[in-house]
C-alpha cells in the first residue's frame, strides 16, 4: 500500500509532488508528507491525515526546490501521525527517504543501528532504511542504495535523496512497482502511472533490483553490479483525462458511467486481433484437466461468477479460491494445472504469491489484469489485459466488469477448443456479449429509483444479499460493494442456505436484496424472499423476471427489473444496478466514497 513519488526537473517539485500524490491517495490516505532540497538541507513537511491536511501545512510553510520526494500512506508499523509519516530523513539529516513496502527485518537492523548510538524517532519499519542509508554512506549513493537493499528483507520501492548529491534523486524496487516517467521539464519516479500523467505519458517499468538515478537531464539504470542496464521508454495509452473526476462528485460514479466504454474495448479486445486475442487463440485449454482461478476480493467474485460460466460451458471442474488461502494450502497443482490470477492492480501481495506459488509447483499461470506492467502480468505465463484504464475509486467497479468479460470469452473460447460448443453458439454467444455496453447503458441512464430507493437504505443496520447459482455469485459482490463504501452491515448467502442459520437474523426492517436472473430458479428464489417477508424482512428483487408480481406483497417488495440477456452473462447486468445501489446509499451517508476508512485500492502487503 502507500503512494511514492519523486521529481528531479525545472520546475519546483513541491506542487508537482502534492499534484502527483492526490492521483496516488488511493493507495493510502492515513497521512502524507513531502521532501525537497532546498537552500538549508531537506526541507521536510508531512502531517497525518489526508493530503488535503499537507496542503493546507504547505500553505503556511513555503518550501521549494526542484528535487523531492513525496508519499501517502497506508499505516502498517506504527500509528498515523506526524512522526510516523513519510519521508523519513536519518538522524545525520543526510538522506530521505520515502517506501512503499513492508520491512520484515526491520527490528533487527533498528537494534543493531541502536546500539552504534543511532537514535530513532518514529515506531516505522521505513525509518531504518534512512537510517542505515547515513550508516552506509560513503561518498556514493548508488553505493549505498545496493548495500541497503542487500540488508533488507521484506518488500520495497523507494525513492530516496541524499544531501550530498542535491541534483539527483535515486530509486530502486522489489516485491512493489516502481515507474519512472519521463518529461520534457524533468523526469520522475511513482507508485502507479496517473501520478505521472499530467506531465508525460512515457514511462518505464521498473524491475526488481534494478536502479534508477534521476536528475533533471535525464534517467539512467543500473543492476546490482552498477552496470547500465538499456531499458525501454514505452507510451503509456492512458490519458491525464481519464484519471479525472470529469464533472462527477466522486470517482466511484464517473467509473460505474463509463462500464459501456468499458465493456465495448474489453470485448472488442477479444474479437478483433490484438493481444488479448492472440494470447486466448494460442492457449491450448486442451493440455490442462483443471483450472484454477485465483484472486482476492471483487476480483475472487469475479471467480466465483466465471466458474458458473465455464463449468456450464466447458464441462470442467474448475476451483476458486482466495489468493491469501491458496497461497498456503500446498495446492494439489501441477503442470496439467492452468491458475487463473485476476486482480485489477497486479500488485496484490497475496495475488501475487499465489502465481509464485503456483508456477514453483509447475501450473500455467493466465493473469487477467488492468495496469499494464505491474508485477503479476509481467511473471505470469500469459497475460490478458482488461480495457478498464485508470480505477481511481478504491471499490472497483469498471475493472470488475472487465474481468467478468475477459473471464466469459475465455469460457467460451475454452468451450469451443474442447468441443463443447458447437461454432454456431460460440458466434450466438459472442454477439450477446457484445450487446452488454447497451443494456449496461440502458441501465445507466435510469437511475430514479434506485437513487430514490437507496436514499431509503440508509437506515438499515444489516443488509443481506440473496441469490442462487450465478445469482449467489454476483451476490456476494453487490454484499462487498455495500459494506465496504457505506459501512453497513452486510452478508451475501445462497438463497437456499437462509434456512440453515441465518434466517434468525432476519427481523422487521432488515433488507434482504434477492437477485433473480436463473428463471428457472425463479419460483425457488421467490420462496426465499417469501420466507424473509414473513419475518418482517422488506425485499429488494433485482432481475430480469417477467412473472414478478411486487404490487401483491404489501409494499414489502420492490423491483428492479433489468434488460433480457442470458442466465450466464447476466451477472454483468445485475453488478451495474448493486454498485449504484450501494454508491446512493453511502452518498445519501455523506460518506467518502472514493476512499473509505481503513482501506486502500492496491493492497500490497500480507
Ligand atoms: O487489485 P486487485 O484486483 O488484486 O485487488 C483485489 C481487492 O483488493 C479488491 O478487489 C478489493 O476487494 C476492492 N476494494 C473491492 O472493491
Amino acid at each position: 500500500m502507500c503512494g511514492i513519488i519523486g521529481y528531479a526537473g525545472t520546475r519546483n517539485a513541491v506542487p508537482v509532488i502534492t499534484e502527483g500524490l492526490k492521483k496516488l491517495e488511493y493507495r493510502g490516505y492515513d497521512s502524507a508528507g513531502i521532501a525537497v532540497f532546498g537552500e538549508n538541507g531537506f526541507e521536510v513537511v508531512k502531517q497525518k491525515g489526508r493530503l488535503s491536511a499537507l496542503e493546507e501545512r504547505l500553505k503556511g510553510n513555503a518550501i521549494s526546490g526542484n528535487v523531492g520526494i513525496g508519499h501517502t500512506r497506508w499505516a502498517t508499523h506504527g500509528e498515523p501521525s506526524d512522526v510516523n509519516s513519510h519521508p523519513h530523513v536519518g538522524s545525520q539529516s543526510k538522506i530521505a527517504v520515502v517506501h512503499n513496502g513492508t520491512i520484515e527485518n526491520y527490528r533487527r537492523l533498528k537494534e543493531r543501528l541502536e546500539q552504534k548510538g543511532v537514535r530513532f524517532a518514529s515506531q516505522t519499519d521505513s525509518e531504518v532504511i534512512a537510517q542505515l542509508a547515513e550508516y552506509y554512506y560513503d561518498g556514493n549513493l548508488m553505493d549505498t542504495v545496493v548495500k541497503v537493499s542487500g540488508a533488507l528483507e521484506g518488500s520495497y520501492a523507494l525513492g530516496i535523496m541524499c544531501l550530498d548529491e542535491p541534483d539527483s534523486l535515486v530509486a530502486v524496487k522489489k516485491d512493489n512497482s516502481l515507474i519512472v516517467g519521463v518529461s520534457e521539464h524533468g523526469n520522475f519516479i511513482a507508485s502507479d502511472v496517473p501520478a505521472v500523467l499530467k506531465h508525460t505519458n512515457k514511462v518505464c517499468y521498473l524491475n526488481d533490483k534494478e536502479i534508477a538515478v534521476l536528475t533533471k537531464d535525464g534517467v539512467s539504470f543500473f543492476n546490482f553490479d552498477k552496470e547500465p542496464l538499456p531499458k525501454e521508454i514505452e507510451t503509456v495509452s492512458w490519458s491525464f483525462d481519464s484519471a479525472e473526476k470529469g464533472g462527477y462528485p466522486h470517482f466511484m460514479l464517473k467509473e460505474i458511467m463509463e462500464q459501456p466504454r468499458v465493456l465495448k474495448d474489453t470485448v472488442r479486445s477479444v474479437l478483433s486481433g490484438g493481444g488479448n486475442k492472440s494470447v486466448i487463440d494460442n492457449l491450448d485449454i486442451s493440455g490442462f484437466d483443471k483450472i484454477v482461478i485465483t484472486a482476492c476480493g471483487s476480483a475472487y467474485n469475479a471467480g466465483v461468477v466465471a466458474r458458473y460460466v465455464f463449468e456450464r460451458l466447458c464441462r470442467m471442474s474448475v476451483e476458486v479460491e482466495l489468493a491469501s488461502e491458496f497461497r498456503y494450502k500446498d495446492a494439489i497443482i501441477g503442470d496439467k494445472t492452468l491458475v487463473v490470477l485476476v486482480s485489477q492492480s497486479g500488485e496484490t501481495a497475496d495475488t501475487i504469491a499465489a502465481m509464485r506459488e503456483a508456477k514453483s509447483k509447475g501450473a500455467a499461470t493466465l493473469s487477467i489484469i488492468n495496469v499494464v506492467g505491474s508485477t503479476i502480468s509481467k511473471e505470469a505465463d500469459y497475460c490478458l489485459f482488461t480495457a478498464a484504464g485508470p480505477e481511481i475509486a478504491v471499490a472497483t467497479t469498471k475493472a470488475f466488469s472487465a474481468q467478468l468479460v475477459l473471464l466469459y470469452a475465455l469460457a467460451v473460447r475454452f468451450a469451443v477448443k474442447l468441443g463443447k460448443l458447437p461454432p454456431e453458439k460460440e458466434i450466438a454467444l459472442m454477439a450477446e456479449l457484445e450487446t452488454l455496453p447497451e443494456k449496461a447503458k440502458i441501465i445507466l441512464g435510469h437511475t430514479d429509483f434506485i437513487q430514490k430507493y437507496a436514499s431509503e437504505c440508509v437506515v438499515y443496520k444489516s443488509i443481506f444479499f440473496i441469490g442462487r447459482n450465478i445469482d449467489y455469485a454476483i451476490a456476494l459482490e453487490g454484499s462487498l460493494k455495500l459494506k465496504e463504501i457505506s459501512y453497513i452491515h452486510s452478508e451475501a448467502y445462497a438463497g437456499g442456505e437462509l434456512k440453515h442459520g441465518t434466517i434468525s437474523l432476519i427481523e422487521e426492517d432488515t433488507l434482504v436484496v434477492a437477485i433473480s436472473n436463473c428463471g428457472r430458479l425463479f419460483g425457488k428464489i421467490m420462496s426465499n424472499a417469501e420466507q424473509v417477508m414473513s419475518r418482517g424482512a422488506k425485499v429488494l428483487l433485482i432481475g430480469c423476471c417477467p412473472e414478478a408480481d411486487s404490487a401483491s406483497y404489501g409494499g414489502k417488495l420492490s423491483y428492479i427489473g433489468l434488460p433480457e440477456i442470458s442466465e450466464l452473462f447476466s451477472p454483468s447486468l445485475s453488478v451495474v444496478v448493486l454498485q449504484l445501489f450501494s454508491y446512493y446509499v453511502a452518498a445519501n451517508k455523506g460518506l467518502d466514497i472514493d476512499k473509505p476508512r481503513n482501506l486502500a485500492k492496491s493492497v500490497t502487503v500480507e
